[in-house]
């Protein structure tokens, strides 16, 4: 079979089965089979598809009419420009996560300016924090933007945070990366006091990095920017997610509650202990977390609120200053 009825026998398959985005889906899914890109594929309409090839296709495309997500089968998504690996350990990134580094980056250049420094930094000095870190993909964004910033990456996740950790590697930023195991910035029972080493993962350490006691204050972190994307959907949303979602990502990435925003209150209040005077919260929040999200931030301890739209005009990412 050639190229170009394999993909017309792939598209109408996908069709079938009501798999949105269907034709990029199959094209997608054949262009990796063949480790090829999408210019040689439409230039090569009559090439000929080895047996062992067309098959795997054909496979690839039955495992996508049955739900299986076309990144969990090409084992990788783009982000900021760049290929992250993903896996059903981790959140597929999303497009609308990029504004959440835009905002992050344009808030910390506003900071610079007012302190008196060259907008366009590396980010030297900076000490930053990205919470629910999943594939990795925030974190390492704003290190390739970043690249003299030092960045604390946590997770409540271990095998979410191994693929965080193989993406570091292959941008080249895991030294600059501190994986740790952690339920938001808390400390868990029984962590232990051992510094981590950037690009490995620190089990049950992050006494030693958030926590503030007389003990361990000298090992204490505040942070210059705190960045999270945490599980925003409500679990009564459930059953009207898309199956490609609800039946293959992982749970804890998605759910932040019954209602969904539940976890924004103690991020908030464990970010205003962690954030230097000055210092910087950026949350993605979920399209319909604004109401419930916005009144965390009334309090003394916050300045300079600000939302940001998304291209669909939802109000994607909340962001305010530490007094
Ligand atoms: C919505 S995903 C975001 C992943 C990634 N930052 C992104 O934007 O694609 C939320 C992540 O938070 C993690 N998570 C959920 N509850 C957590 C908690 N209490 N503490 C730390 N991480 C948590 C999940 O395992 C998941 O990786």
């Amino acid at each position: 079979m050639d190229i170009r009825i394999a993909l017309k026998t792939g598209i109408a398959r996908l069709r079938e089965a009501d798999v949105p985005s269907f034709t990029l889906a199959a094209e997608l899914l054949l262009l990796h089979v063949l480790g090829r890109n999408r210019t040689w594929l439409y230039a090569h309409p009559e090439e000929i598809i080895p047996d062992t090839e067309l098959q795997r296709f054909f496979e690839l495309i039955n495992r996508r009419a049955a739900g299986e997500p076309t990144q969990h089968l090409t084992g990788k998504q783009e982000f900021w420009g760049l290929e992250f690996e993903v896996n059903p350990d981790v959140l597929i990134p999303r497009p609308e996560t990029e504004h959440v580094i835009e905002v992050a980056l344009d808030r910390l250049a506003l900071h610079e300016l007012r302190a008196g420094r060259p907008q366009k930094s590396a980010g030297e000095g900076l000490q930053i924090a990205d919470i629910g870190t999943g594939s990795g993909c925030i974190a390492i964004a704003l290190a390739k933007e970043l690249p003299a910033a030092d960045f604390y990456a946590t997770d409540i996740s271990p095998a979410a945070l191994a693929v965080a950790q193989r993406n570091a590697q292959r941008h080249e930023v895991a030294k600059r990366i501190h994986f740790i195991k952690a339920n938001l910035l808390s400390t868990p029972v029984g962590a232990q006091h051992a510094t981590p080493q950037p690009g490995a993962i620190a089990n049950n350490a992050p006494a030693s990095v958030f926590y503030q006691s007389p003990a361990t204050s000298h090992q204490s972190l505040h942070f210059d920017l705190i960045v999270s994307n945490p599980p925003y959907i409500g679990r009564r949303e459930s059953p009207s997610l898309p199956r490609e979602v609800r039946d293959h990502e992982p749970n804890a990435a998605l759910f932040g509650g019954e209602e969904g925003y539940e976890l924004y209150a103690d991020l908030i209040t464990q970010s205003a202990k962690h954030l230097k005077p000055c210092g910087l919260l950026v949350l993605e929040l979920g399209h319909n977390s604004l109401p419930a999200v916005q009144p965390l931030f009334d309090t003394p301890e916050w300045t300079a609120v600000g939302v940001t739209n998304d291209l669909a005009g939802i109000p994607r990412v909340i962001a305010a200053e530490k007094r």
